[in-house]
């Protein structure tokens, strides 16, 4: 029975540190990691304020999991960075034109949102 209750601890303990890093609600700015020093300020981006505001319902405008005939394929949210390398050594999409090309093709189909670069990466 202890044994039991010491493993509870710990898996209690494992879901109050891991799941705030799924919470998309968590998300108040991009600074991916990858990037490992950035030349740019951070980008404050409020994930389920923006999507709301910006009145998105789906989550395939943005999170995929690859392209088919030119469109994308819905894929379970992840980090951009785990498919989109920061200096890929094939023709695929690298990291920051993923970013910049979802954020602002979007903004500027929409003729809504920030299409500067200090608009986005504000100091
Ligand atoms: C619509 C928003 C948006 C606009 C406009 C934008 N960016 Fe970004 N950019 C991003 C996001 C999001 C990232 C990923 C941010 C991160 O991880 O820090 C990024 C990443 C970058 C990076 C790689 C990370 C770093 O800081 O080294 C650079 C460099 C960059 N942007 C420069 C620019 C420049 C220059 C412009 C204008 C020509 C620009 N960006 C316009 C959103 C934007
Ligand atoms: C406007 C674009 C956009 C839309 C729409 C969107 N997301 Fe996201 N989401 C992002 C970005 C950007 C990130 C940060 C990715 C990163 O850090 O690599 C993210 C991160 C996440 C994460 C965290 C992933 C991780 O492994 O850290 C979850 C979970 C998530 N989103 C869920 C959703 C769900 C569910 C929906 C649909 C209801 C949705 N998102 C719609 C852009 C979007
Ligand atoms: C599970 C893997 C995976 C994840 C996660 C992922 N992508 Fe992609 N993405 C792909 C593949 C595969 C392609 C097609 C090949 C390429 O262009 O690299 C692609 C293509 C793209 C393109 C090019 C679209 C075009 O019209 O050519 C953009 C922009 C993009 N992704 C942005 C993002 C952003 C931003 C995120 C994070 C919110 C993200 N991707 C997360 C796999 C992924
Ligand atoms: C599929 C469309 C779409 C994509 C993708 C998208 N946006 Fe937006 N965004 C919008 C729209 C529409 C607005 C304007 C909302 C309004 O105020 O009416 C907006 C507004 C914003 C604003 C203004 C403040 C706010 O939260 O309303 C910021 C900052 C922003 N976007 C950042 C980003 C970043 C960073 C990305 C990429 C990670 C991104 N957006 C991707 C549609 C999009």
């Amino acid at each position: 029975m202890k044994k039991c209750i010491t493993l509870m601890l710990a898996l209690a303990a494992v879901v109050v540190f891991i799941l705030p890093a799924f919470c998309q609600e968590d998300i108040t700015e991009i600074k991916d990691p990858a990037f490992q020093t950035l030349k740019r300020p951070a980008v404050p981006f409020m994930h389920d304020e923006h999507n709301e505001k910006a009145g998105l319902d789906g989550c395939l405008p943005c999170h995929h999991e690859g392209m088919e005939n030119g469109e994308f394929v819905e894929g379970d949210p992840a980090k951009c960075a785990d498919c989109h390398e920061v200096a890929p050594t094939d023709d695929s999409t690298d990291l920051k034109t993923a970013y910049h090309q979802q954020c602002i093709q979007c903004h500027e189909d929409a003729a809504k949102g920030p299409v500067a670069c200090g608009e986005c990466h504000v100091k």
